[in-house]
């Protein structure tokens, strides 16, 4: 569709935000890795490897930040 995938940075509570923190970290993975078949076969080996999950954690985590700050914290 022509709908944006990222229309706002803002949620209505913390746990929506996370969730849009992982849609952020795997778009980027998409758009670096478009064939669907190669994503495929990866997963087995970084779902299968601490060190792959705490990287993924990572990006998440830093999109979380930048989340977390669009929606001042969620404190209004
Ligand atoms: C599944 C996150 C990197 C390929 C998942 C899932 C999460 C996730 C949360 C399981 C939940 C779901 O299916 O919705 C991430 C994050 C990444 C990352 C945050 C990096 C920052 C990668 C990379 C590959 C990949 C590098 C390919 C080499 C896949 C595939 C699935 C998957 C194919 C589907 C597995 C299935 O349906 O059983 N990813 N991922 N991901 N990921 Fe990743």
């Amino acid at each position: 569709s022509d709908a944006s995938w990222l229309p706002s940075l803002t949620t209505e509570t913390p746990e929506e935000g996370f969730a849009l923190a992982v849609k952020m970290a795997r778009v980027a993975v998409k758009l670096t890795q478009p064939d669907a078949a190669v994503r495929d076969a990866g997963r087995a080996a970084y779902g299968g490897n601490a060190d792959s999950l705490i990287a993924a954690s990572q990006v998440v985590a830093t999109h979380f930040a930048t989340v977390a700050a669009a929606n001042d914290y969620w404190k209004g």
